[in-house]
C-alpha cells in the first residue's frame, strides 16, 4: 500500500547560474558526491517504497532529463505536467491516479532537491508516519527544529503540553514575514515544515474536497481516464486550468487534522548557496569548494564552484559566492544570496 510522489517540477532560481529553468537544481550534483539530488532522493525513498510505486512528477520540459537520470523508473511512473501550477495540483493529480490503482494507498510526498544524510533515521521516521496514516485519516508532516527566522519555510505550531511523539498541529503558517518568524522561534513551540508529507489518498482527497472544491471538481472530470490512454489529452486540456497554488497554502494552512512528527534526521533544503555552503567540507580558512580547484590567500568563508578545469585564485575576499558556469561568472556576497533569484530573472530577461 506504500506509494511515493517525488515533486521535481520546481525551478530553483536562487541557485542561479548553476540552476536554470532549462536545468534546475534537482538535476544537478550540488554536493559533488556523484549523484544528482533527484537520484539521491529516489535511492532514499526506494529503501522503503517499492520502486514500481514511486512516481516522479515534473513539467514535460524535464522529461528527457528525468529519463536519463532515473533509468530504472518505468515510463508510466514519470508523470508529466503540461503547465507549472505549483505543488497543490501536482499532488492532487498524483493522488487521483494512485487512488484508482489502490484506494487504500498511503503516500509520501517528497521534494526532489533536499539534503538528508541519515537514511536510517529518515526511513524509521517515515515508517512511523505511514503507520499512523494507515490507521487514521490525518495529514502528517515532519518537523525540523528551527535555528533562525528563515522566511522561506512553513512553520508548524504544536501544543507544548503534548508529550506524545506525534503531536497535533495547532497552526500551520507558510512563509511568515521576518518579525512573525522571529516571534515563532522565540516561543519555542514551532517547528519548520520539512516539506515532506504523508497521508492516505483518501485523507488528502477529502481535504481537497473540503478546502479546494474547484480543483477537485476539475480533476474529478478525469476520473474514468486516469491510467488509461485518455489520460494525456484530458490532462493537457484540464491541468493548465488549475489554480497556481502550493499545497502549503491550499491545504496545510486550512486543515485541522494535521499532525507533526519531530524529525530525528539532519535536514537541509539546499535552498540557497549559503545552505549548500553549510553542508560542504571546508578548509582551515572555512572556504568550501565544489567541482573546482581553488587557491585562497587571506580569504575566508567563501564558496567556489566551477564546471571547468580553471584554477580559481582568491585573495582578500570573505563571505562570497563564486560560481563559474558557461556564459556567467557570479561573484556575490553571501549575505545577499536571497537576491540572486531576482537578479537571475532580471538578467535572463535581458539576455
Ligand atoms: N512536479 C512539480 N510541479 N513539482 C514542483 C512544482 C510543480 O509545479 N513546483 C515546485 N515543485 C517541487 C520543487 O522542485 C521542490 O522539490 C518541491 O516541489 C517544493 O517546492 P518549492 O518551490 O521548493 O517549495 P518551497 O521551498 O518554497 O517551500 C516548501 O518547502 C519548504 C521546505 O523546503 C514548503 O512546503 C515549505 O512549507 C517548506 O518549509
Ligand atoms: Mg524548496
Amino acid at each position: 500500500n506504500y506509494y511515493a510522489v517525488v515533486m521535481a517540477g520546481g525551478v530553483g532560481s536562487r541557485f542561479w547560474p548553476v540552476s536554470t529553468p532549462d536545468f534546475p537544481k534537482q538535476f544537478h550534483d550540488m554536493l559533488g558526491t556523484g549523484d544528482t539530488l533527484i537520484q539521491k532522493t529516489f535511492k532514499r525513498l526506494s529503501l522503503l517504497i517499492p520502486k514500481e510505486n514511486i512516481l516522479i512528477l515534473t513539467h514535460e520540459n524535464y522529461r528527457d532529463i528525468v529519463r536519463e537520470q532515473l533509468p530504472s523508473v518505468e515510463l508510466e511512473n514519470i508523470i508529466l505536467e503540461p503547465a507549472m501550477r505549483n505543488t497543490a495540483p501536482c499532488i492532487l493529480y498524483a493522488a487521483m491516479k494512485i487512488k484508482k490503482i489502490n484506494p487504500d494507498a498511503v503516500m509520501v510526498v517528497a521534494p526532489s532537491d533536499h539534503w538528508i544524510e541519515d537514511e536510517v533515521q529518515f526511513i524509521s521516521n517515515l515508517q512511523r508516519t505511514f503507520d499512523v496514516c494507515e490507521r487514521d485519516r490525518v495529514l502528517m508532516t515532519l518537523g525540523i527544529l528551527p535555528t533562525f527566522p528563515n522566511t522561506g519555510y512553513g512553520y508548524i505550531e504544536f501544543n507544548k503540553l503534548d508529550s506524545r511523539p506525534i503531536k497535533k498541529v495547532v497552526q500551520f503558517r507558510e512563509k511568515p514575514d521576518y518579525v512573525t518568524a522571529r516571534k515563532f522561534i522565540q516561543s519555542r513551540h514551532f517547528l519548520w515544515n520539512a516539506g515532506i508529507f504523508v497521508w492516505s489518498v483518501q485523507a488528502i482527497i477529502e481535504a481537497f474536497s473540503e478546502f479546494q472544491p474547484k480543483m477537485i471538481e476539475l480533476f474529478n472530470k478525469g476520473n474514468d481516464l486516469y491510467n488509461t490512454n485518455g489520460e494525456k489529452s484530458f490532462i493537457n486540456e484540464h491541468y493548465p486550468l488549475a489554480e497556481n497554488i502550493s499545497i502549503d497554502y491550499a491545504i496545510m494552512e486550512k486543515a485541522n487534522n494535521v499532525y507533526v512528527l519531530p524529525a530525528t534526521f539532519d535536514w537541509n533544503d539546499l535552498g540557497t548557496w549559503g545552505s549548500l555552503y553549510d553542508k560542504l567540507p571546508k578548509d582551515c580558512s572555512e572556504n568550501a569548494v565544489v567541482n573546482a580547484k581553488a587557491f585562497f590567500n587571506n580569504a575566508t568563508n567563501n564558496i567556489v564552484r566551477t564546471d571547468s578545469d580553471k584554477l580559481v585564485v582568491v585573495d582578500g575576499l570573505s563571505d562570497y559566492i563564486i560560481v563559474d558556469k558557461e556564459g556567467v561568472l557570479l561573484i556575490y556576497p553571501k549575505k545577499k544570496e536571497q537576491e540572486i533569484k531576482t537578479v537571475s530573472h532580471y538578467i535572463e530577461d535581458k539576455l
